[in-house]
């Protein structure tokens, strides 16, 4: 891209070393609205104090504002500067009140950051640097202030004015307008400031504290969509007794209020006292929404509960240090879901987010550490290295200082810290005074970037009976780091003892080794033969493993294995090793080693007492992006062709199998069960390898279970299942399902994503006609998330197409997006920026496009700091 070519200048880097005290504070914040679509009037008085000697200016944030008037002491001001982003307002006082009035258009707000409208509701959106769009601010983390809001407005439109807090006062005013005043007795920092104003259907609950205190839950949805609110509102209770069992938390307002908007960039926000969720997260009942829906809605809902000790009772420094509050409630939304549903199915999912996006973010130009050195945008960090892999840091810890250990460690930082904003080096040091224990060299899992690689190998003595494992470590070097450390692993592993193979008892004990060195040797004395090695054990590290597994220790693992997670694995790099070797062989052993792998699967199908959730698991195939972190480079086409040559074999071969299986299960009236979730999730699978053999009566089951259906999972299952097989009513069955919910985007969304991932060759042109469609908007991220999205990230055949048209597609679409809402374009720039590991041919297609994109006039600072990033 050319440099400077527009006129604003080139964003700034910050650097998390670079942090200072802020020079001045604020104790209170009196606000007040004055709603209108274009022309909202606010107007902020806060109590400011100088922090420590200093005679600096106060220098506050601000964006996209229209001022009015600033005031200090009650004095109007014309002392003061302003540029694109900031007030800088000269005083030499300690102490003042300053009052500034502004206009902000929230209807014109199209990047849904700040306040804007969402079908018509006002909504507001402030972590990370929102605020700064509704007025003048400190808009940092460690600001903590007390806020009074007021909401004026249209009764008739907004017949809900909320805020945080508590409602204290309320009135009528000329004009049919209407006013409330909120107050929140709690310290927050601004990100945490939210307000609603529209009008609702609301469904009321209330739940008793554990301290006998009677809370008011109160969920907001749009008119009509009330009884879609039950499984949310299930769910918030579920998350607060939960908590309170599992780590003694109790929440802490009098009332606690959700509200769904459909036009939002995220999954949820947990502003204190009033969270706002992407309605995708909350609006279910068993006709619209599928198994994977109520258990995503569940999830969200008890991940923003969380927040409130873990983000809002105790919030962050500064931005650099997100994962303090996002990897440690990840931590806990999945412990909380573990103890909800199946835990493999829970586990198996958070593993797959860790390989098939985790790690290629730690190949790609945005690699980062879970606590990152250096930002432009800090939406650009809202990542799953921040989330996800920041969670498996925590259960690392867990895993080292043991379930009481680590509720030792919690119930510590919050004694210490509740009440301020602190960083993740604070959260370590909590663990370690209550544990006693020296973390010190595992602090550099918050430092150092990169998906470490723990290789292992083994020797064994005949004579001895001495049995040697050797583990070695090696990270190596990143796009953002080029020395790395050695980590603390905790590996968790044990021996199954091959000559008493049969029994469950033959295996050793689970073993946890602490491998902090870069080669460690384990011995183990007195084997009467050498032991299959079952390693990895849940997952314990966010590694990858290379071990030199025979085919045979594979079996022995899938079917015997101690740990759930291992057996599941054992069975993924069966498949897995299988289709990565396809593409180097010549056709007879082809045909061999397909049939070689296949045949691995007949005992885990016939296995009756196998757990129907971990069988489902076991006989999934790897998808083509979790085979693609497996290797250094990877011709597309060939990765795709031979993981559905595998899928087809594997289809065909246990043809008469998927058809019993599919038979024999039989589900009475719908219910969101653990077991029914089970049971319809292995007969969907078995449906697509139905549809995939061909098998002569896959068209009428497929029709009859979509016709039938009395729930979206087996409707979805359905569609699903003649989109693989490719079969001739896959196109009708379609047609069928957007003519009956057509009027419901939520559920079209489904739809658009099945359309953008078939494999067909016009798909492009499909694409633009779906862009046309009636429900289709660029400006809701979920209908972009499900169409362009799905496109981009798991359309293979379609993205890579060797003709470039793809990448450009989405290219094009990007610079659109990139005026109407920067974060969303930003996120999906991400498989374009994924380049590292595809040919060079494509390589280049996709840089090209990059560049292109470069070159937008008015580029982002998202997508600007992505894609300096990613050119060579
Ligand atoms: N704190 C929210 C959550 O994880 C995410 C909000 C992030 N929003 C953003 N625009 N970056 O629950
Ligand atoms: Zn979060």
């Amino acid at each position: 891209m050319s440099t400077n070519t527009t006129s604003s200048p080139a964003p700034i880097v910050k650097r998390r070393a670079d942090y200072q005290q802020p020079d001045f504070l604020i104790q209170t914040v009196d606000i007040h609205f004055e709603l209108e679509s274009h022309e909202t009037i606010v107007t902020c008085s806060t109590t400011v104090t100088r922090n420590g000697k200093h005679d600096k200016p106060l220098v506050l944030d601000g964006e996209q504002l229209k001022l009015l008037s600033v005031k200090l002491d009650g004095k109007e001001q014309s002392d003061y500067l302003q540029d694109e982003t900031s007030l800088t307002i000269h005083t030499l006082k300690n102490e003042f009140e300053l009052t500034i009035q502004n206009q902000i258009d929230p209807k014109g707000n199209s990047s849904l950051e700040g306040l804007y409208q969402s079908s018509g509701a006002f909504c507001t959106q402030c972590e990370a640097e929102g605020f700064r769009k509704i007025t003048y601010f400190l808009d940092r983390p460690d600001v903590l202030a007390k806020y009074q809001v007021t909401i004026v407005g249209d009764k008739t439109l907004y017949p809900y004015l909320l805020s945080n807090g508590n409602k204290v006062d309320s009135g009528e005013l000329a004009d049919n307008k209407h006013w409330v005043k909120w107050s929140d007795p709690f310290n927050k920092p601004c990100y945490l400031f939210a307000l609603v104003a529209g009008d609702f259907d609301l469904l009321e609950d209330t739940f008793v504290t554990a301290s006998n205190r009677s809370v008011k839950l109160e969920l907001f949805v749009d008119k009509g969509k009330a009884e879609r609110g039950y499984h949310a509102l299930e769910s918030l209770k579920k998350s607060m007794a939960w908590d309170e069992t599992e780590f003694g938390l109790e929440y802490d307002l009098d009332i606690y209020m959700i509200v769904a908007v459909d036009f939002f960039n995220m999954g949820a926000m947990e502003n204190k006292g009033l969270n706002v969720f992407n309605s995708k997260f909350v609006l279910a009942n068993e006709q619209t929404a599928t198994d994977e829906d109520f258990f995503n809605i569940e999830a969200v809902i008890g991940h923003e509960y969380f927040h409130n000790w873990t983000g809002n009772r105790i919030t962050c420094r500064d931005w650099f240090q997100l994962s303090l509050k996002e990897g440690l409630t990840v931590f806990r939304d999945q412990q909380f879901s573990n103890d909800m549903s199946s835990p493999i199915v829970n586990r198996i999912k958070n593993v797959r987010i860790m390989r098939e996006h985790q790690f290629a973010e730690d190949a790609s130009a945005m690699s980062h550490p879970i606590r990152p050195d250096e930002v432009i945008e800090m939406n650009n960090f809202y990542t799953v290295t921040v989330y996800d892999k920041g969670a498996e840091v925590i259960r690392m810890l867990h895993t080292l200082l043991g379930k009481q250990g680590f509720r030792a460690g919690m119930d510590l930082y919050f004694q210490r810290f509740d009440g301020q904003a602190v960083t993740c080096d604070d959260f370590v040091q909590a663990m370690q005074d209550a544990n006693n224990k020296d973390l010190t060299q595992f602090r550099r899992w918050y430092s150092q970037s990169g998906t470490p690689q723990v290789t292992v190998s083994d020797t064994y003595e005949q004579e001895t009976g001495l049995y040697k494992i050797e583990f070695s470590q090696q990270t190596k070097p990143t796009f953002d780091q080029a020395e790395k450390l050695n980590l603390v692993i905790p590996m968790r592993f044990s021996l199954i003892d091959q000559n008493h193979n049969q029994q469950l008892n033959s295996v050793i004990e689970e073993q946890i080794v602490e491998l902090t060195e870069q080669t460690q040797v384990i011995e183990f004395s007195n084997q009467s033969s050498k032991p299959v090695l079952s390693l990895l054990h849940d997952f314990c590290a966010p590694v990858k493993l290379n071990y030199a597994y025979s085919r045979s220790d594979l079996v022995a693992l899938m079917l015997k294995s101690p740990d759930d997670f291992t057996r599941w694995d054992a069975s993924q790099r069966v498949f897995s090793q299988c289709i990565l070797q396809l593409a180097d062989q010549g056709e007879i052993t082809k045909t061999q080693s397909i049939k070689d792998t296949v045949a691995v699967f007949d005992q885990v199908i016939n296995d009756a007492n196998l757990d129907l959730a971990l069988k489902t698991e076991m006989l999934t195939i790897p998808s083509f992006e979790s085979l693609f972190q497996q290797v250094e480079s990877v011709d597309v086409e060939q990765l795709r062709k031979s993981r559905l040559q595998l899928l087809e074999a594997f289809a065909d071969t246990y043809q008469t199998q998927w058809f019993d299986l599919y038979k024999s299960i039989q589900i009475p009236k719908y219910e969101y069960t653990v077991e029914q979730v089970k049971q319809r999730k292995i007969r969907n699978l078995v449906l697509k390898y139905l549809a995939a053999s061909q098998h002569q009566h896959a068209q009428s089951i497929i029709e009859q279970q979509f016709l039938t259906a009395d729930n979206m999972t087996d409707s979805i299952g359905a569609l699903a299942a003649a989109q693989l097989g490719d079969l001739a009513e896959f196109d009708s069955l379609m047609q069928q399902f957007e003519q009956k919910w057509q009027a419901d985007p939520l559920v079209l969304d489904k739809w658009f994503a099945l359309q953008a991932n078939t494999d067909r060759a016009d798909i492009l042109a499909r694409l633009e006609l779906l862009m046309g469609h009636a429900q289709y908007t660029i400006n809701n991220p979920n209908r972009v998330r499900a169409l362009i999205g799905s496109f981009a990230f798991y359309n293979v055949s379609g993205f890579h197409n060797i003709d470039g048209s793809g990448y450009k597609f989405v290219a094009d679409y990007l610079i659109k997006l990139n005026d109407i809402n920067p974060q969303v374009a930003s996120r999906m720039i991400t498989p374009l920026i994924q380049w590292q590991k595809v040919d060079v041919k494509r390589q280049a297609l996709m840089q090209h496009q990059l560049m292109r994109i470069g070159d937008t006039p008015g580029l982002s600072k998202d997508l600007y700091e992505k894609i300096t990033k990613s050119l060579p």
